[in-house]
């Protein structure tokens, strides 16, 4: 079921200055969130019916108390992931996978573990996973990374708390849990690239979860032009050149056509291919 039924189009003046305010861009950072991601049929976390509308967030302390609550993540994983992993990448991450090949985006800043802009076609390396990735597994006590698919294969074959092959450690996905410190390491990479971009552009993120969300305030401040594409009004739309309220793929889809193919091709643009 569509999370989302009703649409919000943007009009075709907001899609005009959006392109417009890409055309000349060289340095476009893009920071998504999980409303990038609802097209392609995976909830985002506060929307209507989003994932923390069905129950609280999982904590580190949570996962850490003990087996009880590590057999009931794992148990939710083995059910659950087999179908986030064939969720396909939608028109906005398209959108922004041809701005790389055109040579116009630095990187995607994300706080999205579905791994659908690597899916999209954007080279792994300008992809920042600000909050971890739901395709890796690790070990808390030797570090190893696991890819998700061995280990859902071992829990298929035996449902329970996998544990590590190389020490007997806990494993536990890469993604950040609440209570826990984010990365350090991603974190300073997207506000390098939030202090060096032309262009910031946020697509479906609420804006409320720091400090990721300090990532395209840093662009700002740094004299980045800011433009939001999201269907709920955020923190950061004061701040914002232009900000579009309304669904993600169709306005991304629209300003693509008119960049690539409609003739708004001021700085050169080349074809990029599809
Ligand atoms: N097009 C545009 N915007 C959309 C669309 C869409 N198709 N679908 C949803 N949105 C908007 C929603 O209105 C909402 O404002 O996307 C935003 C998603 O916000 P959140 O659900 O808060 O997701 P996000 O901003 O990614 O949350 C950040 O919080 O729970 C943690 O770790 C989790 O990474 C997540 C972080």
């Amino acid at each position: 079921m569509e999370q989302y039924p009703e649409r919000r189009i943007a009009s075709a003046d907001q899609i005009s200055m959006l392109a417009r305010l890409l055309a000349p861009a060289r340095r476009i950072v893009a920071f998504t969130g999980a409303g990038i991601s609802t097209e392609s049929g995976i909830p985002d976390y506060r929307g209507p019916g989003g994932v923390w509308a069905s129950g609280a967030p999982p904590t580190l302390d949570d996962f850490l108390r003990g087996e009880e609550m590590r057999r009931a993540y794992w148990e939710r994983r083995r059910v659950n992931y087999p179908e986030l992993a064939s969720r396909h990448p939608n028109r906005a991450h398209r959108m922004l996978a041809r701005l790389e090949r055109a040579g116009r985006l630095s990187g995607v800043v994300t706080q999205n573990i579905d791994g659908l802009h690597q899916k999209a076609g954007h080279n792994p390396d300008r992809v920042i996973e600000l909050h971890g990735s739901a395709h890796h597994v690790r070990c808390m006590t030797c570090g190893t990374i696991w890819d998700a698919d061995v280990i859902q294969q071992r829990l298929e074959r035996d449902p329970g708390v996998p544990e590590c092959e190389r020490c007997g450690g806990v494993l536990r996905t890469t993604t950040v849990l609440f209570g826990e410190p984010m990365p350090a390491a991603p974190l300073r990479r997207a506000v390098d690239l939030a202090r060096s971009c032309d262009v910031m552009l946020v697509i479906g993120s609420s804006l409320v979860v720091q400090p990721a969300a300090q990532v395209p305030l840093v662009a700002q401040q740094a004299g980045a032009r800011l433009a939001l594409v999201n269907r709920e009004s955020t923190p950061l739309d004061p701040l914002a050149e232009l900000v579009i309220a309304a669904d993600a793929g169709p306005t991304l889809a629209a300003v693509e056509r008119l960049l690539f193919e409609n003739g708004l091709q001021p700085g050169g643009w080349q074809t990029g291919q599809k």
